[in-house]
């Protein structure tokens, strides 16, 4: 159990026959688990914004989408390490249920559990609650009737939606990659953008769009550029950010929903990408996913194309981008981050 304990937590009230089982729920920030086989499956429609993962719901025969819509008996609700986050889904939660619907959510202590508990049991109150596996499981009901959404979760969903990032003009939600400031790695990258990228530009990993705006102002010669990310809601505000652009410099962008690391769509080869690589999912750090996207770039640039990209100093890249690209250059070092150029001047490598 250890990483998904907080999943089998979520089932204990149902198996303890604590709660009836539900005809019919939601499951937000789902994830493939042994602790739905049975009569759960059949019974889920499960959320999952993130692409990877909603990949792997709907190969596992779940009903998978990127965005809950409708209304439900019940729901079941994945706490994860962001509060702000959490807070906006069990407030949204509460709007997709049908009067009198039950809403069940469970996270692990660790990631701060308890203390939404006692916030919930405060704002909104409880049923019940309990403890086990290193998880916090609690429930409650929506009254009866009509009732409006409280006031207290009014304000969750509101703040759960995208915010300014500091005074910069861009906003992003809690959630997603570096939502308060832009990442130092990316506004490393971005000082090395030269004014000569021209052409089809790709962004692998886009989050909120910092990259792909740096580039579009600091570029004038770009003729496209194709945000690609794993996260539907940063790929949402992504396209709100460029859209301050001037109108015909955002009319070149286009938007992907995208696991990079199963590799681009079959587009026409790019003269540019960029990327400041993700190295972590769900919490654990994966240099592989960094070299996946090595891989997706070097699969997608055209022969005389150039990949510019920034990561933590620590990573080990530098073989994946030497294997791939003829020519790999430091470009900068500074403040923990590397930012590379790689190149094919000749002829590409073999895969
Ligand atoms: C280090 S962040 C960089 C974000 C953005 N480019 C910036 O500079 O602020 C990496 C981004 O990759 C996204 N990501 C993670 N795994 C991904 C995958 N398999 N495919 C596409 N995007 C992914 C993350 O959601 C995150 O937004």
């Amino acid at each position: 159990m250890s990483d998904a304990n907080h999943i089998h937590a979520l089932m204990l009230p149902f198996e303890k026959e604590l709660l009836p089982l539900p005809e019919r729920a939601f499951l937000m920030r789902a994830e493939p688990s042994d602790a739905f086989d049975g009569p759960w499956r059949a019974r889920l429609v499960c959320e999952q914004g993130f692409k990877p993962v909603c990949d792997r719901l709907t190969k596992a025969g779940y009903q998978a989408v990127a965005r809950l819509e409708g209304r439900f008996p019940a729901g079941l609700v994945l706490l994860t390490k962001h509060k702000a986050e959490n807070r906006a889904n069990i407030a949204r939660a509460w709007g997709l249920l049908e009067p009198g619907g039950l809403l069940v959510c469970s996270g692990a202590n660790a990631l701060g559990a308890g203390s939404q508990e006692r916030e919930v049991e405060r704002e909104v109150g409880l049923l019940d609650h309990l403890s086990k596996h290193q998880a916090r499981t609690f429930w409650l009901r929506r009254p009866e009737g009509d009732a409006p959404l409280p006031e207290t979760l009014r304000q969750w969903l509101a703040a759960g939606e995208a915010q300014p990032v500091g005074d910069s003009g861009f906003v992003a939600r809690a959630g997603c990659f570096s939502p308060e400031h832009a990442d130092p790695g990316s506004a490393l990258l971005a000082e090395c953008l030269p004014a000569a990228m021209a052409g089809r530009v790709a962004d692998l990993g886009a989050g909120w769009g910092y990259l792909s705006v740096q580039a579009m102002r600091r570029c004038p010669e770009i003729t496209g550029i194709d945000l690609y990310e794993a996260e539907a809601a940063a790929l949402g505000d992504a396209r709100t950010n460029i859209g301050c652009l001037a109108p015909e410099k955002a009319a070149c962008a286009s938007y992907s929903w995208q696991d990079v690391c199963a590799g681009l769509p079959e587009v026409a080869p790019y003269d540019w990408i960029i990327s400041n690589p993700p190295f972590h999912e769900g919490g654990r750090a994966d240099p592989a996913i960094g070299r996946a996207f090595i891989a997706a770039a070097w699969k997608s640039i055209r022969r005389r194309g150039k990949f510019l990209m920034v990561a933590n100093q620590h990573l080990p890249y530098e073989a994946e981008l030497r294997r791939r690209f003829r020519e790999v250059d430091l470009v900068k070092l500074a403040g923990g981050y590397k930012v590379f150029l790689a190149s094919n001047r000749h002829d590409r490598v073999a895969p």
